[in-house]
């Protein structure tokens, strides 16, 4: 039997087809644009999703027996509003995980509603990203389009939708809504009332392994697909933890896509009680801690193409040389988005500091992949002051497949950093999520067990992690002495 593992990404949808011994047997990837239609603010189409989905599955199914898909899982970016009217149509663009225009419906849930009251009905507290300050938004800017709402959805469960005519979210997923009581694994009636939104608005919820529903039969009939199961699937972050094996007590899975995350993994629920870090629920059907940094792989990707005009990567490296890591007097912060995690600033915004007549562009270059390096560690830090102790990491994400980025990752952070056979996180967890719902597995812990091989393990230097050491703490200097200009100079 084959299994397809979608990854609705940020830039681009990544489809895999799996077989029943989780070999990939193929693979297709289609783009889609992401709209700035104002400085931190960034929307999708979800009609983009769907068609690039459509022509992926083509791509994908060509040449294949259809008829032995058994299952399908999706694992999504997170947080992004849908909202559908009742003709099940998408009201207005998608608003996304990165989008920073709730700057004052957040300031409203966090110190007017207050912190210990969101805390204590779902867990968490309100970010720029999280779907209930959109809401809020929508409902005082854009009264109208507020009142059409029929379902309010994440990306990948409008992907489900589309697929199987069912209205579903899972929990992992949801939990990022700060609409979900993560604990109790229920809607939030205190938080629906805040929203003013109504529980028959919103989808119903599942765990990202159980099936939703079969695929529609006009679906079914375009690829030649006999009876296929789709499961709720996941956020992206739970789902690339359940494709890297990161299942089980403090387990840790750091993704360096368009975000950065650090996931850990907890088979107990647990708040962190300083509120800087997301307390969700995992798609293993347990809990975990995640930081979250908006811009992580996308500052390289940005500062290489955009302003170096170059997307040769390894020719941009070229010059940072072993002896050159740990020494670099240039520093960036990598706040091209603002930042969620632990510092929760939407004006925030990316800088070099410490540039001089004989900075060079490599040293640029070296400061950008630093820069996302210690942002990672300010996540990190905050697990470990709540006596998480963390013996290694995954890593998977497009930066994931830079050895250098890798070093400098694993000595900023002084932890062994381990790459699996598959880096495919999100997509081959919906894989292995399908896989379960199929009956294929009983569980993610069989199922990572029998699929997720360790192929590469990177270890810090103790000289070098020292040398980081210190750089790290010059880098976190940095924020606090400009965290008030930043908001001098915002963009209005
Ligand atoms: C997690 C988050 C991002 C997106 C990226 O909280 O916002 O990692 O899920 O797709």
């Amino acid at each position: 039997m084959y299994y397809i593992g979608i990854d609705l990404g940020t830039s681009a949808v990544k489809l895999l087809l799996v077989d029943e011994n989780g070999d990939i047997v193929k693979s297709a990837s289609e783009e889609y644009p992401l709209y700035f239609p104002h400085p931190g603010w960034s929307e999708q189409d979800p009609a983009d999703w769907w068609n690039a989905v459509i022509k992926g599955l083509a791509a994908l199914l060509d040449g294949v027996d259809s008829t032995r898909v058994a299952g399908i899982g999706v694992g999504g970016q997170m947080h992004g509003l849908v909202a559908l009217d009742e003709n099940d149509d998408v009201i207005r663009p998608a608003i996304l995980w990165n989008d920073g225009r709730t700057e004052q419906q957040v300031t409203y849930l966090n110190d007017v509603i207050g912190k210990d009251k969101l805390s204590a009905y779902t867990a968490n507290i309100a970010f720029a990203g999280f779907t209930a300050p959109k809401l809020l938004w929508m409902k005082e800017n854009e009264p109208d389009n507020f009142a059409r709402i029929a379902k309010i959805m994440l990306p990948k469960d409008y992907i489900v939708y589309r697929l199987t005519g069912v209205h579903s979210c899972d929990y992992s997923d949801a939990s990022g809504m700060l609409l979900l009581d993560v604990a109790r694994k229920r809607w939030s009636k205190e938080m629906l009332a805040i929203c003013g939104v109504a529980e028959a608005q919103l989808p119903r919820l599942y765990e990202s392994y159980e099936a939703v529903g079969e695929i529609k039969p006009d679906v079914a009939a375009q690829f030649r697909l006999g009876d296929v199961k789709v499961v709720a699937g996941a956020g992206d972050n739970a789902a690339a933890a359940i494709g890297t094996g990161t299942v089980g007590e403090g387990k840790c899975n750091i993704s360096l896509g368009t975000s950065g995350t650090v996931f850990i993994a907890s088979e107990r629920f647990g708040v962190d009680k300083n509120n800087a870090l997301h307390a969700f629920a995992h798609a293993d059907g347990h809990y975990h801690l995640m930081g979250c940094m908006l811009s992580a792989a996308s500052c390289n990707k940005w500062f290489c193409e955009e302003i170096l005009g170059s997307g040769d990567y390894a020719a941009l490296q070229k010059d940072i040389t072993p002896e050159k890591l740990g020494n670099n007097r240039v520093f960036f912060l990598p706040y091209l988005m603002g930042e969620r995690s632990p510092i929760n600033d939407t004006d925030a915004r990316g800088a070099f500091i410490g540039l001089s007549m004989d900075t060079s562009r490599s040293d640029m270059v070296q400061a950008v992949l630093e820069g996302v390096a210690f942002a990672l560690r300010d996540s990190v830090e905050k697990a470990r002051e709540l006596g998480i102790e963390i013996a290694a990491s995954n890593i998977c994400g497009g930066g994931a497949k830079s050895p250098l980025w890798k070093t400098i990752l694993a000595n900023v952070l002084n932890l062994r950093l381990d790459t699996v056979k598959t880096e495919e996180g999100p997509g081959y967890g919906g894989a292995i999520l399908a896989m379960i719902g199929c009956g294929r597995f009983a569980d993610a812990g069989e199922a990572c067990e029998a699929l997720v091989s360790v192929t590469d393990s990177v270890y810090p230097d103790p000289a070098l992690a020292a040398q980081y050491e210190e750089a790290y703490r010059r880098f976190r200097l940095l924020y606090p002495a400009l965290k008030d200009t930043f908001k001098a100079i915002k963009d209005e």
